[in-house]
């Protein structure tokens, strides 16, 4: 059974107009996905900015509402509980943002913004508290005197693992971890990955994963779901997706060919594949979308890896 199953999931946006504010459409955020996440494992979720990512994440979390779907967390459909307060799919399920700014009061010390999901959901005393906390601190390896400073206090990467240790003090079964690096310095980001993999062991955590980077994931998925315009164009094994002798989707190839690579000896004959890949994708791009450009379904090319490719 897996820990989490998505099933058919949509979320539509609408888009009002005139005097009146009548909806007039729909933004299609994310339509009809699909996809299981088993205990402990770690699924990456990839795709450029505004491919509907962000959206898919927030509705696992219950911070946008569904448009239709099935929402099933430890064979227990929770799809029209999902906002309950205090229920063990709240407590088992946490997010971690790009910006930790964006989910905290930055007026907060540290100890209550880390703190704040414990007395949510524990009645511990001030002094158990304070020891959870610095227990926590010392996981994502931060001192205790933390607990009493305020987040502007810190750097992008110390922040972000603060976030982590938030995210981790209910010790949730998930963790949807949205762009967790995405603003951080190359440097910071692979120590900041190094303590959202070490935790991931300690507390058999599974990971909803979110990057527009294929590179930043490559070391740390099983699998990966490829999205594009509010659909999957291409989902696999890591093996499967990176590669490059097997088919894919051309938006898949495209992704893979921004990797970017460290090594400047490589540097132009990369440069070289990427205009190559670009120029085939603007070429071929009306054969891999539909009249309408949408993603066409998902076609099965064995060994679980299947390709949005056209009817
Ligand atoms: N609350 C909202 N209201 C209207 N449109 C939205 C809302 N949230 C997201 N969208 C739109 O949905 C699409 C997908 O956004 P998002 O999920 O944030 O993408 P990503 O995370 O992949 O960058 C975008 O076109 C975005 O403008
Ligand atoms: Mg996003």
């Amino acid at each position: 059974m897996a820990l989490l199953e998505v099933q058919n999931l949509k979320v539509y946006f609408p888009i009002t107009g005139g005097i009146l504010g009548r909806r007039i459409g729909d933004v299609q955020s994310v339509d009809d996905v699909s996809f299981t996440i088993e205990a402990g494992e770690t699924v990456g979720l990839v795709g450029e900015s505004g491919s509907g990512k962000s959206t898919i994440g927030k509705a696992i979390l219950g911070l946008v509402p569904m448009t239709a779907g099935t929402i099933i967390f430890n064979g227990k459909d929770i799809t029209r509980s999902i906002k309950r307060n205090r229920s063990s799919y709240r407590r088992g399920v946490q997010m971690i943002f790009q910006d930790v700014y964006s989910s905290i009061n930055p007026k907060e010390r540290v100890l209550d913004i880390i703190a704040e999901p414990l007395r949510n959901f524990e009645n511990l005393t001030k002094a158990e508290e304070r020891k959870r906390v610095d227990e926590l601190l010392s996981i994502v390896g931060m001192t205790s005197d933390t607990a009493l400073k305020y987040p502007h206090q810190f750097s992008g990467g110390q922040r972000q693992r603060i976030g982590i240790a938030r995210a981790i003090a209910l010790k949730p079964k998930l963790i949807v971890a949205d762009e967790p690096v995405s603003a951080l310095d190359l440097s910071v980001q692979a120590q900041v990955l190094n303590y959202i993999q070490d935790i991931q062991d300690e507390l058999n955590l599974a990971y909803l994963f979110i990057s527009h980077d294929l590179g930043v994931v490559r070391h740390m998925c099983q699998k990966l779901m490829i999205m594009h315009r509010g659909r999957f164009v291409e989902t696999g094994s890591r093996e499967t997706i990176y590669d490059e002798t097997l088919p894919h989707h051309i938006y898949t190839r495209r992704l893979l060919s921004s990797i970017p690579d460290l090594n400047p000896e490589n540097r132009l004959k990369n440069e070289e594949k990427r205009n190559k890949v670009t120029e085939d994708y603007n070429q071929q791009l009306s054969k891999f979308y539909a009249p309408d450009n949408s993603v066409y379904p998902l076609k099965p090319q064995g060994n679980d890896h299947y390709v949005a490719f056209p009817d």
